[in-house]
């Protein structure tokens, strides 16, 4: 199948692209940062996914391209759409500004699949365009639900969700998947919509909510660690318990925003949850003032989950920054981004070792496990 993929480089494209290239199709990667192409077609992705390097070569060597250019896509008979989107206006409107141009570019009855978070219906204003029914177009909507750092495995591994108009449709796209090996699972657009939208926010309020119970417990000066870690010991009930600690990344936070607009949920339970997170962050830093003699801090890990180099939604990060803007003395020590990456110094471990007692440990890299921190005062935020 000849396919074009709109954001095609992001995190959530180009392993769907190499994927499909790999499997059999002819796939055509449209996508504005040209910044990246050099790089790209010598096999280079400018983010860690675990595999990605060899798949994407393998894909180059087989034909995947790489463009800037939309009027591909009148070639293509599928056209999936996996730009970034948030409830921010600028990306409402470049989602949109896409959307209309794929229809325009698209031929006659040719398929279109949303693979990026969208909007509860979403679908629904697409199916009223009045070009999109002039050229008998058909869409689906098909989320994206993988992980970082495990987007190859689970790419095949989990059901896809198809949203579709009716079953005809259905076995339309499900050949896309089909060809990867993955299993489709058919649901109306809006329930698509909701599925998407609902698990992220129910990951979202998982992790809010144990932060909200340390929160109580630190009213109380009681030991939150501890106390989960007793808990839960052999306590078959509180086998999957989350440990507390930031709630970020590219996707809980933006999709829980999306969701609360969505559906005016300002006043409900799941609002509150970002002020228990902004809580949350505040007792950390009251904690930093309270247990550490001096200004300056070993600060390990910046990135927005452990074995990751995706700063995007880093409340590590936010933290860091927000200490040094106040007066800290901050030593960055982030393996996984390069030292130009940011604006901010990055440190080898061993150079500032002796600089200091404190350490935070922001995000818990597997590396770090091997770092000498016996002697230091150490203040570890959640994830394990
Ligand atoms: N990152 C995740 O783990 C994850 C998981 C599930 C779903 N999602 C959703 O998938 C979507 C994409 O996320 P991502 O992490 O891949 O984002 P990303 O920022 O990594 O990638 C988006 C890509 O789209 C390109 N792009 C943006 N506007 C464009 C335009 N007008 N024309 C051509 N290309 C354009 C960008 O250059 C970029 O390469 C979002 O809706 C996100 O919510 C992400």
């Amino acid at each position: 199948m000849k396919i074009s993929i709109v954001g095609g480089l992001g995190h959530i494209g180009l392993p769907l692209s190499c994927l499909l290239q790999v499997n059999g199709n002819k796939v055509i990667i449209i996508d504005q940062n040209t910044e990246i192409f050099d790089d790209i077609r010598k096999g280079l992705p400018n983010f860690h996914e675990p595999g990605l390097k060899t798949l994407l070569k393998k894909a180059l060597a087989i034909g995947l391209e790489v463009t800037d250019d939309m009027n591909h896509i009148s070639k293509s008979e599928y056209t999936i759409i996996t730009i970034g989107t948030s409830s921010n206006e600028n990306d409402k409107k470049n989602f949109k500004k896409v959307v209309n141009k794929v229809i325009q570019l698209s031929n006659k009855n040719s398929n279109i699949i949303l693979r990026s978070t969208v909007d509860f219906e979403t679908c629904n204003k697409i199916l009223n365009n009045k070009i999109f029914i002039q050229k008998k177009l058909k869409l689906a909507y098909c989320p994206e639900r993988i992980a970082e750092g495990k987007a190859l495995q689970e790419l095949i591994k989990l059901p896809q969700i198809v949203g579709t108009n009716n079953s005809e449709d259905f076995k339309k796209f499900k050949q896309i998947f089909d060809s990867m090996g993955t299993k489709s699972i058919n649901v109306s657009y809006k329930e698509a919509e909701f599925i998407k939208l609902f698990s992220n926010v129910y990951r979202y309020s998982e992790f809010s909510l144990i932060n909200e119970f340390a929160n109580i417990a630190n009213t109380v000066n009681l030991d939150f660690s501890k106390i989960l870690n007793i808990a839960s010991k052999q306590y078959p009930r509180l086998k999957n318990i989350p440990n507390p600690g930031f709630v970020g990344g590219p996707c809980l936070p933006k999709d829980t925003k999306t969701f609360i607009e969505n559906f005016n949920l300002q006043e409900s339970v799941i609002s509150k949850f970002m002020d228990t997170n902004e809580e949350f962050e505040l007792n950390i830093i009251k904690k930093i003032k309270k247990e550490f003699k001096s200004k300056k801090i070993i600060f390990l890990g910046i990135t927005f989950k452990p074995d990751s180099d995706d700063l995007r939604g880093s409340v590590s990060y936010t933290l860091a920054k927000k200490l040094i803007e106040t007066g800290y003395e901050i030593y960055i020590v982030e393996p996984n981004i390069t030292k130009n990456s940011i604006n901010e110094e990055i440190y080898n471990f061993e150079e500032i070792f002796n600089i200091t007692e404190n350490v935070i440990i922001g995000t818990n890299h597997k590396i770090f496990k091997s770092f000498e921190l016996d002697n230091k005062k150490v203040i570890k935020i959640g994830n394990k």
